[in-house]
């Protein structure tokens, strides 16, 4: 992207709540499955503005939590949202592809298709305490056959699979899936109920040539979901190395 993509891109998703689909259930519904507690070490990887992070301070008082993000500006708006848990909840800018530190818990909201599941989870294995597990949301395909909607809303993820394609991925780089559970519809809904009121709000605004392709780019995601919402979903998974 260049300078003014970029200026652009974080004109529209300023001070969002989070960067993606996802809600403080699916963060206690983990920790409840995996019966977590206790004085644990916690990585959220690319924990975009800190929405799960602040969850995941919250519902773990004890555990050291630590979340990692590529995005400066993103690592930053994290740290201002856990302020009142540093030091003991911290958000750094920095790589999740090599963490520093071992983990009880790797948490990945929306993200680890940016490394690919086989390959990430194969390269988190030598940080993760013995007994821990990895939790991380992935699109994933619905019906058979999937609708042409929700192939256009992925048409710039080709890789994606229905679950048991997820599952192979999972399956391949030496872990077994524990459990899941489907994001679709309302998490959605919540995540693009801001965005559409940021993109009106900058429309009223007299936006720039950069700003007018981000808003249209933008709006015209959000169409894609709206004609297929009940097809388009992340799956979430919980796994642990074999
Ligand atoms: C869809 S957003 C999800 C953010 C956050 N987990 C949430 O749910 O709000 C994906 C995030 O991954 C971050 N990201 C991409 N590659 C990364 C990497 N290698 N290391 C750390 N963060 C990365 C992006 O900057 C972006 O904030």
């Amino acid at each position: 992207m260049t300078p003014e993509q970029i200026d652009a891109f974080l004109t529209v998703h300023r001070d969002l709540h989070r960067e993606g689909p996802g809600e403080p259930a699916d963060v206690h519904w983990a920790l409840e499955k995996l019966g977590l507690s206790g004085p644990l070490d916690v990585l959220d990887a690319a924990c975009g503005p800190g929405a799960d992070l602040l969850t995941l301070a919250e519902a773990l008082p004890e555990a050291h939590i630590t979340g990692v993000e590529k995005t400066a500006h993103f690592a930053t708006e994290a740290s201002a949202r856990i302020a009142a848990y540093a030091p003991r909840v911290q958000a750094v800018e920095g790589d999740m592809s090599t963490p520093e530190g071992t983990y009880d818990l790797i948490w990945c909201a929306g993200a680890l298709y940016f490394l690919g599941v086989t390959e990430g989870l194969q390269g988190w294995r030598s940080v993760l305490n013995p007994g821990g597990a990895v939790v991380f949301s992935e699109p994933v395909l619905l019906g058979t056959p999937p609708s042409d909607g929700a192939r256009a809303f992925w048409e710039e993820y080709p890789q994606i699979t229905d679950l048991d394609g997820i599952i192979e991925r999972v399956t391949a780089a030496g872990y077994a899936v524990q459990d899941h559970r489907m994001i679709v519809v309302k998490p959605w809904a919540d995540y693009y109920g801001p965005l559409q009121a940021r993109i009106d709000m900058l429309r009223e605004q007299d936006p720039d040539a950069a700003l007018t392709e981000a808003l249209d780019e933008h709006q015209r995601e959000i169409d894609m979901w709206h004609a297929a919402q009940d097809q388009i979903a992340y799956a979430l998974l919980i796994v642990k190395p074999v």
